[in-house]
Formats: structure tokens, sequence, C-alpha cells
């Protein structure tokens, strides 16, 4: 049967096979069968994409693998981080050989999907496996399934396409061939060098009728390195003297506005490009912003922007404008905080120009019942402003309930709670985070009441990490800054000791902490405390807000409640308790107020050090 071919219809021939070769495939790479040597591990090159394809979580589902075995091919320090839309990845397959009938056999790597609702051939291979295999191809793999009557919950195999090197490859030193969908706007040339491949052995391989949206197979020798084109927040400058801290925490803002710009712009830029002309420019792009971040010569910001971002959603500036009916005045809540509701949630959205930063970056650090949780936030590039998003806490500020509403007064009982939340948390800032946070504006404006009259703080805008350090910019509000801190700009967490001391204060009196002739609360307060038991708690009945007089051992709950406040308010940093001190006098002072028999340590007893 078969004959010798002349020799001068070789090229003719070889022509005529490349011809064949080309055309569009579009069930895939077929393959020789033979289990043996058709099995290999290989990669695809895979793009984080929204909305369901920003964390290693989903796509290592998609994948069946596990997120380490993205993260590490892919360069990328945290697996727990989101990612950027666009960011390269490598998922490792397993690549084999596929007899589906006699007549075709197919190499692919089978991965299960579980049908959702909406879910087609079309869509899932053209969106979750971004054209990595084609519907023709889940058709002829998945006989048994009728395209148009996919139910919800089907395991359907998709055929991710890929190819095994043979032992000519392997000899020529190709040990994969990395799965890579050709986008519009790729060249060879520019593939080639990304991979660290060549123009010559991508065409052998594929043919070179390569059209946008082909799977190719790129022959590589060794995994290429990626070069995560993120940006890392710096850490923050060790604060030693003066002059440290303030060039510290002025490239500190401006890095952070930097990086967030870079980080959003690159976010906000790609979104329009890609709905305006698809991915044309992006290489082009990413290029350019990793030059823009380089010329940061001292700081290498070139690194892992998700540390900041984890834990965090990105919201949209569309979403936040609707949740807000475009930032109406009707929506504030207190200065530039505003209530919005997304998908039937309320939050509250704190506007704030670029100076997001330590903020974002100390509440990234804390979690705590008694502190309000951050749930992500926006960046609106247009107009450089920065937003943050919070759970939204139903009752308001402390100050609100104290001061402005008249009606319902709060019990004692319900202020000794508040005080002791307060103090959880700030103990919680003080001791369990590390470095330490200073909250710095602890005020009852700050603290936020929720449905059940639960305190947490709000707020960090002021917060440093760091103790110990001295500003000379002096932040606060008037009435609770500690005076050596006005003096010296001495920050610690004694200064937020004592600005919790005015607090407990304000629960006790009602008052404001600067009353209309300007008189601070916290001055001589101490003379309360001076005297005889029954002079003195005459001197607090007559203090103390009236509306707590009348409740049966308030008083003397509320005495016990002074000293702490007291002792908070020294005017030595160094006497005034630490959080876990008062956290533990007022719990204490919380029993006796429910036990009033129990006559145990005094708060006094407790604090003395
Ligand atoms: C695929 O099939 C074509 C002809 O049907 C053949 O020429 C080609 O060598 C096959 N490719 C592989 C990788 O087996
Ligand atoms: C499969 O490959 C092995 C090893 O190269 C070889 O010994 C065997 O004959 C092959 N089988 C088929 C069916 O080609
Ligand atoms: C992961 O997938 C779920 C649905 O499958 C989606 O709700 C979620 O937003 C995805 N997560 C990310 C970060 O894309
Ligand atoms: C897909 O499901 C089949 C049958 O349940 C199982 O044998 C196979 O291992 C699964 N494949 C993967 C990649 O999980
Ligand atoms: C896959 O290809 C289809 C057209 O065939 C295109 O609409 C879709 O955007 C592509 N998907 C990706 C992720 O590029
Ligand atoms: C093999 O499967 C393909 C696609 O399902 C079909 O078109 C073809 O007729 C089948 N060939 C044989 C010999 O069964
Ligand atoms: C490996 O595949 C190439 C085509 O890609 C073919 O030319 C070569 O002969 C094959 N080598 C072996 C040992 O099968
Ligand atoms: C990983 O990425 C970093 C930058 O993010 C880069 O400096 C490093 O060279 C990369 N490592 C590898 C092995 O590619
Ligand atoms: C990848 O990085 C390793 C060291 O991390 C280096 O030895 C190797 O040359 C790099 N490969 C490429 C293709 O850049």
């Amino acid at each position: 049967m078969k004959k010798t071919i002349p020799i001068s219809i070789f090229p003719l021939l070889f022509l005529f096979l490349n011809h064949v070769q080309s055309q569009p495939n579009t069930i895939g790479p077929n393959c020789t069968a033979n289990q043996s040597t058709n099995s290999c591990q290989t990669y695809v090159f895979y793009r984080a994409m929204p909305p369901s394809f920003l964390d290693l979580a989903n796509i290592s589902d998609l994948f069946s693998v596990s997120r380490v075995m993205i993260s590490n091919p892919s360069n990328i320090s945290t697996p727990t981080s989101p990612l950027l839309p666009e960011q390269s990845l490598f998922v490792p397959i397993r690549c084999s050989c596929n007899t589906i009938n006699s007549s075709i056999t197919l190499s692919y790597a089978g991965l299960n999907y579980t049908i959702r609702s909406g879910d087609t051939f079309y869509h899932v291979s053209t969106q979750n496996f971004q054209n990595l295999t084609t519907y023709q191809s889940v058709e002829v793999v998945n006989p048994t399934f009728e395209p148009t009557r996919l139910n919800i919950g089907d395991v359907i195999v998709f055929p991710i396409f890929c190819r095994c090197p043979n032992a000519t490859h392997i000899q020529n030193r190709v040990n994969y061939f990395i799965s890579y969908v050709f986008q519009q706007s790729d060249t060879l040339s520019a593939i080639a060098s990304r991979f660290g491949s060549t123009e010559q052995s991508i065409v052998q391989i594929n043919g070179n009728n390569i059209n946008p949206l082909d799977t190719i197979f790129v022959p590589v020798s060794r995994l290429p390195n990626i070069t995560q084109t993120v940006v890392e927040f710096p850490r923050p400058p060790e604060v030693t003297d003066r002059k440290s801290v303030v060039i510290g925490l002025g490239t500190g803002l401006g890095i952070c506005g930097l990086a967030l710009i870079l980080v959003c712009g690159v976010w906000y830029y790609r979104e329009g490009l890609m709905k305006k002309r698809g991915r044309e420019f992006r290489d082009e792009e990413k290029k350019k912003m990793g030059k823009g971040f380089l010329k940061g010569e001292e700081v290498n910001l070139m690194a892992d922007v998700s540390g900041c971002l984890d834990k965090y959603k990105v919201y949209g500036i569309d979403e936040l404008r609707n949740a807000t009916d475009g930032f109406d005045d009707k929506w504030v809540i207190q200065g530039s905080v505003y209530k919005g509701c997304i998908n039937g949630e309320w939050f509250a959205i704190k506007k704030m120009k670029w100076n997001a930063y330590e903020e974002l970056k100390i509440l990234q650090k804390v979690n705590h019942g008694n502190l309000v949780r951050l749930e992500g936030f926006c960046i609106d590039p247009e107009e450089a402003n920065c937003y943050l998003v919070y759970e939204y806490v139903e009752n308001g500020s402390l100050y609100s309930r104290l001061h402005e509403n008249k009606t319902e007064k709060l019990s004692w009982k319900t202020r000794l709670k508040i005080a002791i939340d307060v103090a959880n948390g700030l103990q919680y800032i003080h001791e369990h985070t590390r470095p330490r946070v200073v909250h710095k504006d602890i005020k009852s404006s700050n603290i936020l009441l929720d449905s059940n009259m639960r305190a947490k703080i709000a707020n960090f805008g002021l917060a440093k990490s760091g103790c110990n350090a001295i500003t000379m910019h002096i932040v606060g509000t008037q009435g609770y800054i500690a005076p050596e801190y006005l003096a010296d700009g001495v920050i610690s967490t004694k200064m937020d000791v004592f600005s919790f001391g005015v607090v407990l204060l304000e629960l006790v009196s009602g008052r404001e902490v600067v009353d209309e002739e300007g008189k601070v609360l916290w001055v001589n307060i101490g003379g309360i405390l001076d005297g005889k038991e029954e002079r003195k708690l005459k001197k607090l009945r007559d203090w103390m807000d009236e509306c707590l007089v009348n409740e049966s051992s308030a008083i003397e709950s509320a005495m016990n409640v002074m000293v702490v406040a007291v002792a908070c308010l020294s005017g030595d940093p160094a006497k005034r308790p630490s959080m876990v001190e008062i956290v533990y006098a007022l719990s204490k002072s919380d029993d006796l107020f429910f036990d009033v028999s129990l006559d145990g340590l005094s708060p006094r007893q407790v604090l003395a050090r």
C-alpha cells in the first residue's frame, strides 16, 4: 500500500500539513493515545478577573488545586490576599491524552465543574476558563449531557487544552507547554520574551495562523518567573525623634496617597479600557506603571499590595453614589460620614481626601467586637477622594445619646456597660496589637452604640501605631486631650487613658466636656473625692446626671467609676492606670452594682500600684 514519496513533493506535503493544522481547531489538540508518555504536569496562564475570580480561593476551586499550588509558581507571597484584575497566574494542571472514540483522541486536563444557575458550556468556557477550552470541545467530552438542558448541580468535565512534550521535545529542552490564550494585543515576539521562549518554536508547535483567543502552547524549558506588578505600602517609620517622625509622617502619607492612587488608578484605568477598547494597551500600560513605581527611589514599592488590601471589599464609586443618592446631605450621619444602603444592607461611608492610609492600615490589624469594623474602601481618582466603608452602628454616637437625646436617658447600668466596652476596645488596641495602636481621639462622639447599646470605638483617623512617639502636629479634641500631649506632643497609650477618663466623667455627669463658658469638665474634678465618705457622696450626688440619682445603688457604683476616672486623669502619665487595670476595676464596679453586698477590693486598691 505505502509508496515512497518522491523527495520533490516533501515541501508541498509539509505546507499542506501545516495548513491542515492551522484550520480552526475547535475541539482542542489531538494526541496519540499513549497514556504513559502523554500525561504530564503542566501549567495554564490565567488572568485574575472580576467579578468572581479576584481571589485565589475561587480560582483554586475552579481548577481543583490548592491556593499554594497557584501562589508558588505565580510568585505570590500571601495566598489569602485578594488579587488585582488582570494579575498573572500560573495554575498547574494534569494534562493527559484522552480517547473520545475510535477516531478522536484529545489532549486536555479534565476539570470537574458543577453547573450553577445561569451557566452554559459557552459561558463557562469563555468566562470562567477564559477560552482555555471551547464549548464544542466540552460537548464532545460530555456526550451524555444535552447542552441546552443542563441542570444545576450537573458535574461537567471541562477539557482545558494542554499538551505534553514528547521525548524529542524534552531532548530539545522543552519541558513544558504552557497553555496560553492569545490576546488581541499580543505579538508572538512579546509572548516569546515574556515566557522565555522563541517565536520560532512557538510557531513550530502552533502553526503560523494564530488568531486572538486561540489557546496556544508556549514551549519553555522552565516555568518563567513572574514579577507581580503590584505595590507595597511602606512599613510605619521607626519613630525615634521629632525630625524623623515628621519626615516619616510626611513620606508615609505621601506614599500612601501615591500608592492608593496608583493601585486604584490601575484598577480604574483598566476597567475603563476594558470597556472602551478591549485590552489593546494593557501590556504597555503595565510597563509604564511599572516604571512609575520604580522611580520612587528610596522606597521599593514593587511588592505586594495585598497586605494592605487584605480582607477588604473594594467598592466602586458608582456603588457608593447610588447608596447615598450622590452623597446627599440627608444621608449625613456626622461630618463627612454618610449612611448608605448597599445591596440591602446599611453601611457608614466616610469620605476623605488621600489620608485614609493610617486608618486603613490600623483597622486592618485590629479585629475586636468593641471596635467599629471596616468593610471596605473605594477610591475615586477623579475627585481625589477616598472612601472608607464601615459597618453601620444603629444607635448613633454616645455623644448624641448623652447630650442630644433628652427624652431617652441612658440608665446607669447601660452607661457602665458602655464604659466597660470602650475600656475593652482600648485594652485590645493597647495590648494586643503590634506595634501598639494609640487612638488619639477618644471622645463620646467617636463611641458608637449598636442596637443592644453595646459600644464600639470608631474613627481611627488620627490613630498612630508605635508608642512613645512625639509629634509636632497636635491633633485631638479640646476637653479630651491629655496635658502632656498638648505640651510636648508625647504620644503614648496613656493619652487614650486620659481621654477615657474624660468619657467616664461624661457618663457619670451627663455634662458636656466643655461647657458654654468654655470651662473644661475635668479641671478640679478631684475635689469631689476629697473629704469624708458622706461628704463625697453628697458632692457626687449634686454633680452626677440627675436622672441617675434615684437609681438604686447607682451612686455607689458611680463613686467607684469616679475613682477610676480620677486616676485616669492624673497629670502624670506614669501614674495613670493601664487599660488592663481599668477593665478590671470597672468590671469590679459592675459586680458591685449588681451585688452590692460584695465587699471586695475597692477600685482604689486595685489601682494602687
Ligand atoms: C493531529 O491530527 C493530525 C491529522 O489528523 C495530525 O497530522 C497531527 O500530527 C496530529 N497531532 C498530534 C499532536 O498528534
Ligand atoms: C507508549 O509508549 C511506550 C513508551 O514510549 C511504548 O513502549 C509503547 O509501545 C507505547 N504504546 C503505544 C500504544 O503507542
Ligand atoms: C468567589 O465566588 C463567589 C461566588 O462563587 C463570589 O460571590 C465571590 O465574590 C467570589 N470572590 C471573589 C473575591 O471574587
Ligand atoms: C472528576 O470527577 C470524577 C468522578 O467523580 C473523579 O473520578 C475525578 O477524579 C474528578 N477529577 C478531578 C480533577 O477532580
Ligand atoms: C473568550 O472568547 C469570547 C469570544 O469567543 C469573548 O467574547 C470572551 O471575552 C473571551 N473571554 C476572555 C476571558 O477573554
Ligand atoms: C467521535 O465523536 C465525534 C464527536 O462526538 C463524532 O462526530 C464522530 O462521529 C465520532 N466518531 C466515531 C467513529 O464514533
Ligand atoms: C514529538 O512531536 C513532534 C511534533 O511536535 C514530532 O515531530 C516528533 O517526531 C515527536 N517525537 C517523538 C519521539 O514522538
Ligand atoms: C518574585 O517577585 C518579586 C517582586 O514581586 C521579584 O523581585 C522576584 O524576583 C520574583 N521572584 C521570582 C522567582 O520570580
Ligand atoms: C528566574 O529566577 C531564578 C532565580 O530566582 C533565576 O535563576 C532564573 O534565571 C530566572 N529565570 C528567568 C527566565 O528569568
